[in-house]
C-alpha cells in the first residue's frame, strides 16, 4: 500500500534529507503523481524491461493485472524476478525498479533513494500500486538471497530438498583403500545420504575422470548423482500447476529462489472433456482411457519442461526435482491411479499423500533420478492445488479472518478466523470458463474481459478485449462484469431477469436498443461487428447465460455463507478475500462484490491472489519446511461437506438473487 509519508522529520533518521524539504521541492507528491483512485474494475498494463546484466539484451514483458496489484506482485505472478529479502513488506528496500510515468513517492522510497533517483523514477516495487499503465525497468538481480518471495508476499527461507556439495577427495592409495562411496560420504559433513544404484554405477568413472573433484547431488536423504567438477551453482527444479484446463510450469534456480522461465499450455487431456467429471467418466466408459489420460498429462508436463528449459538455456538433464500441484483427479490421472471413486459418492481418494516418485514416472525426461513431489489433498474436491494455494497465501499462519476462493468449474473455498480453518467445495459449473455460455470462450485473444456501461454517456459500452483485437466472445471475468453492469444500470432485475422492453426504454433509453431477441430468447448485444449486423452475428449476453452465472455464484456464495455460519462470523468480519486461480485472479473485485460472488465488503479487502497453486509448488521446491507445512495443513483444516446439509437447497435459493 502506498504510504504518502508524514510531517514528522524523526520518521527519517539517517535519511540525508527530510520530508518537508522533499515536499517543498515537490518530490513527494509532484503534480500528477498521486495514486489514481481505482474502483477495482478494469485492467492496467505493465510493460517490464528486465535486465539480466552483462551483455545480454534486456527482455521485454507486458502483463495485464487488475488495478491495485503492486508492481512487485505483478512481476512475481509472471515469473519476473525482482530483488527482495522481506517478502514484499517494504522493509528490505531491495526491490528497486525504475518506473516510467507518474508514481507517488512513499516514505520508504525517500529513505532508499537520492533526490536524483526519485526524480528519475526509482521506486520500491512492492510499494507501487499499479493503478494506471506503467513502464517498469527491472535492474539485474544483485543479491544472493537466503529467502525468496512467493505467493501473496510470503517469504520462504531457502532450504531446498535438492542440495549439492562440491568436494575434493584424496585419491585412494594402498595405504588408504576406503571405498569410493565412503570417501565421498566422509567428505560431506553436514548430510548423511544413502546412495542408489544409479550413483554407484557412475561413481568410479566420474571420480577418476574428474581427478576426484566432484559435486554430490542429494535430494532429501538420497545421493542421486555425482557430477564432475563444481556444479553447485546449477540447481534447477520445475514447479507445475497441473490444472484441469491450463498447466503452468516455472523453472526455478533453487539456489536463489529465482524463476528462470515460465510457460503454460492447455492440458492435453482436453479432448476427454473440459472438467474432472467428464474425464473420470471417460475412464469408466473405456478401459484404455486411463492410460491415455496419464500419457496426455505426461506429454503436457514434458512439453512445458522442454519449453522452460529451452528458454532459460538449461539442460533438462540438470533438472533434479519437480513439484506438482493439481486437484485430486489430475493428481490421480498423472500417476495412472483409477479416479473412479473420486467421481461417485461417497467421493473417496486412494490416498491423501501421493508417494514420492521419480519425475520419469510422470513421463518427464529430466535427470534420470529426478524426484517428483506431488501435493497432498484434503479430499476428493479440495485437492493438492488448494493445499498449495493455502500454503502460498499463508492461510494457517495469518491471524486475520480471511476467505480464500478459487473460482473455477469446481470452486474451492477456505475460511480461517486465525484459529480454525474450514474448507469446502462448491460445484460452480463451467460458466466461468466460458462453457454453457452462448458466446463464452476461454480467456484468449478476442475474449471480452472487462465491460463498462455508461448509459449517461451516449450509451457507451466500453469493452476491454484480450489481445486488443475484434471481440469474439466473452470470458469469465467479462461475463461477471457484463452481468454486474447490467444489474447496476437497471437492465437486469435482482432476480436476474432482463427488464421488460418498455421499462428499459423508459429507464435506460441509451442502451435499450441493445436489448433484443434471438428467437424467443432475450439477449443484450455487447458487440456488433457491423452496424446493422443481426444479433445472431453479434457478441451477446443471453438470458440463459445470466441464469448460468446466477447458479454458479449462488453455489459459491452458499459455500462461504455456510462456512461463515460454522465459525459464527458475519460478512463484515472478513478482513481479506483472496480470489485465486487463473479465473479468480482476473475477476473484477467490484463486480464480484456487486453480484454477490464474494461478501459485501469494500473492494480494497478483495485481493487478486494470482496463480497460488503454482506459487505453492515453488515453495515446496524451495523449502523442505514449507513441504512439511503442506502436510500439517491436512491436520489443521476441517473439510465441511455441503451436499448432505439439510439446509443447503434453501440457502442456495436465497443466494440466487443479485
Ligand atoms: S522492500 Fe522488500 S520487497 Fe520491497
Amino acid at each position: 500500500m502506498t504510504d504518502r509519508g508524514t510531517n514528522d522529520a524523526d520518521e527519517f533518521p539517517g535519511s540525508d534529507f527530510f520530508i518537508d524539504e522533499v515536499r517543498r521541492e515537490g518530490l513527494l507528491e509532484p503534480p500528477g503523481t498521486e495514486a489514481v483512485p481505482h474502483d477495482g474494475t478494469g485492467r492496467v498494463e505493465l510493460a517490464f524491461t528486465v535486465r539480466s546484466g552483462g551483455d545480454a539484451p534486456p527482455a521485454q514483458r507486458s502483463v495485464r493485472v487488475p488495478p491495485g496489484v503492486t508492481v512487485f506482485d505483478s512481476a512475481s505472478w509472471n515469473g519476473i524476478a525482482i530483488d527482495s529479502t522481506c517478502g514484499g513488506h517494504g522493509t528490505c528496500h531491495k526491490c528497486r525498479v525504475r518506473v516510467e510515468g507518474p508514481s507517488p513517492v512513499s516514505r520508504h522510497d525517500v529513505r532508499t533513494f537520492s533526490r536524483e533517483q526519485l526524480d528519475d523514477g526509482w521506486r520500491l516495487a512492492c510499494l507501487v500500486q499499479a493503478t494506471r499503465d506503467l513502464k517498469v525497468d527491472v535492474p539485474p538481480l544483485t543479491t544472493r538471497p537466503k529467502a525468496a518471495t512467493v505467493g501473496v508476499g510470503r517469504q520462504v527461507i531457502l532450504r531446498p530438498a535438492l542440495q549439492k556439495r562440491y568436494v575434493e577427495l584424496d585419491e585412494p592409495t594402498l595405504a588408504d583403500q576406503r571405498t569410493d562411496l565412503d570417501r565421498l560420504l566422509a567428505a560431506i559433513d553436514d548430510l548423511d545420504p544413502t546412495a542408489d544404484l544409479h550413483v554407484l554405477r557412475r561413481l568410479p568413472g566420474v571420480l577418476r575422470e574428474a581427478d576426484f573433484k566432484v559435486t554430490a547431488v542429494i535430494i532429501d536423504e538420497a545421493l542421486v548423482d555425482v557430477e564432475p567438477g563444481d556444479t553447485t551453482a546449477e540447481r534447477y527444479a520445475i514447479a507445475f500447476d497441473l490444472g484441469t484446463t491450463t498447466v503452468v510450469a516455472t523453472l526455478l534456480d533453487v539456489t536463489t529462489g529465482t524463476p528462470l522461465a515460465v510457460a503454460s499450455m492447455l492440458n492435453r487431456q482436453q479432448p476427454f472433456g473440459g472438467d474432472v467429471i467428464t474425464r473420470i467418466s471417460a475412464t469408466m466408459l473405456d478401459p484404455r482411457a486411463l492410460e491415455r489420460l496419464r500419457a496426455a498429462a505426461g506429454e503436457t508436463l514434458g512439453e512445458l519442461a522442454a519449453q522452460v528449459c529451452g528458454e532459460a538455456g538449461v539442460d533438462p538433464a540438470h533438472v533434479h526435482e519437480v513439484a506438482v500441484a493439481g486437484n485430486a483427479t489430475m493428481t490421480a490421472l498423472v500417476l495412472g491411479i483409477d479416479p473412479e471413486p473420486l467421481g461417485v459418492a461417497p467421493f473417496v481418494m486412494s490416498t491423501p499423500q501421493p508417494p514420492s516418485v521419480l519425475a520419469s514416472d510422470l513421463g518427464l525426461a529430466l535427470h534420470p533420478r529426478a524426484r517428483a513431489y506431488l501435493f497432498p489433498a484434503l479430499g476428493a474436491y479440495v485437492g493438492g492445488d488448494i493445499v498449495a494455494g493455502m500454503l502460498a497465501t499463508g492461510m494457517d499462519r495469518d491471524k486475520r479472518t480471511r476467505l480464500f476462493i478459487d473460482v473455477g468449474t469446481n470452486c474451492e473455498i477456505v475460511l480461517s478466523d486465525g484459529e480454525r480453518i474450514l474448507s469446502t467445495a462448491a460445484p460452480a459449473g463451467p460458466a466461468f470458463e466460458g462453457g454453457a455460455i452462448r458466446c463464452g470462450m476461454r480467456a484468449a485473444d478476442g475474449a471480452i474481459e472487462v465491460v463498462k456501461l455508461s448509459p449517461d454517456d451516449g450509451g457507451a459500452v466500453e469493452l476491454s478485449v484480450i489481445g486488443d483485437v475484434e471481440p469474439r466472445g466473452l470470458c469469465g471475468s467479462g461475463l461477471v462484469d457484463a452481468v454486474s453492469e447490467l444489474v447496476r444500470v437497471g437492465l437486469l432485475d435482482a432476480s436476474g431477469r432482463f427488464v421488460p422492453d418498455e421499462t428499459a426504454a423508459a429507464t435506460v433509453p441509451a442502451l435499450a436498443d441493445r436489448l433484443t431477441r434471438i428467437g424467443e430468447e432475450r439477449v443484450f448485444v455487447l458487440h456488433r461487428p457491423e452496424p446493422d449486423a443481426p444479433p445472431e452475428d453479434c457478441v451477446v449476453l443471453s438470458q440463459r447465460d445470466v441464469r448460468e452465472l446466477q447458479f454458479a455464484k449462488a453455489a459459491i456464495s452458499t459455500g462461504w455463507t455456510l462456512l461463515l455460519e460454522e465459525l459464527g462470523l458475519e460478512h463484515r468480519d472478513v478482513q481479506q478475500v483472496l480470489l485465486a486461480g487463473s479465473f479468480g485472479s482476473y475477476l473484477s473485485p467490484a463486480s464480484a462484490v456487486r453480484i454477490g460472488l464474494v461478501p459485501k465488503l469494500p473492494v480494497l479487502r478483495i485481493v487478486s491472489a494470482g496463480n497460488v497453486a503454482g506459487e505453492g509448488a515453488k515453495m515446496a521446491l524451495l523449502s523442505v519446511r514449507e513441504r512439511a507445512g503442506a502436510r500439517t495443513l491436512l491436520e489443521e483444516v476441517t473439510y465441511v461437506e455441503l451436499s448432505d446439509r439439510p439446509d443447503f437447497n434453501d440457502r442456495f435459493v436465497e443466494q440466487l438473487a443479485f
